[in-house]
């Protein structure tokens, strides 16, 4: 499993301090919560945060973009140092055009709410990189793992090819993580899980099953 803490959980009074914590303790990636307070109700971090970490760790940048027409921002993000880009199927009317575009500077992601099916990318799951199932409803950290959504991770993973990454976000943590696994998932993103645990790398452990 690769393990990618979303700092959204994280001190942001010391920011570069808790990204080196995470990677001394076995992060794999990053994943960067980005939102816009109108595609889901809460703000949180533009690419100018993205540029500023990125002089500290060469971990691979997840970059979650949580907001309407990421067409208008998608590059601020590619130039921060992003290393993916997963944008919603929700939040655009170009995605097909937009995949294509994000794929010439980095690898490109699409994420899908708990309430949105499969059959919307059926179209576009041969030119993704990784396909994101939300596990909550986006927006906050610390919520609760919506477990109704295992089947659909299931029919995700039979969906897509392997070169693919099958990524869960929200409320993952060590005790969901084993149907995770099960169901083929690739990438666990975990926040408050890992950032209020004690121990950030006995977390990390756990989700690396
Ligand atoms: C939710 C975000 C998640 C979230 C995960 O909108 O996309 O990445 O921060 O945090 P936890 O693990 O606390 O649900
Ligand atoms: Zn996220």
């Amino acid at each position: 499993m690769i393990v990618a803490p979303s700092i959204l959980s994280a001190d942001f009074s010391k920011l570069g301090e808790e990204i080196k914590k995470v990677e001394k303790a076995g992060a794999d990636w990053i994943h960067i919560d980005v939102m816009d307070g109108n595609f889901v109700p809460n703000i949180t971090v533009g690419s100018c945060v993205v540029k500023g970490i990125r002089k500290i760790t060469n971990l691979p940048f997840d970059v979650h973009l949580m907001i309407e027409k990421p067409e208008k921002h998608y590059m601020d993000f590619i130039n921060a140092g992003a290393d993916f880009i997963t944008i919603h199927a929700e939040a655009t009317k170009c995605m097909y055009r937009l995949i294509k575009e994000i794929k010439k500077y980095c690898k490109v992601g699409v994420a899908l709410n708990p309430a949105t099916p499969l059959c919307g990318i059926e179209n576009v799951v041969n030119e993704i990189d990784l396909l994101l199932i939300m596990s909550v409803e986006p927006g906050f950290g610390g919520q609760k793992f919506i477990t109704e959504i295992l089947p659909k991770v299931e029919k995700a993973r039979e969906m897509i090819d392997r070169k693919t990454y099958l990524s869960v976000d929200g409320g993952v943590n060590d005790k969901n993580i084993i149907f995770l696994k099960k169901a083929g998932v690739d990438v666990a993103v975990s926040g408050s899980y890992v950032f209020r645990s004690k121990d950030y790398r006995k977390a990390i452990e756990k989700l690396k099953i």
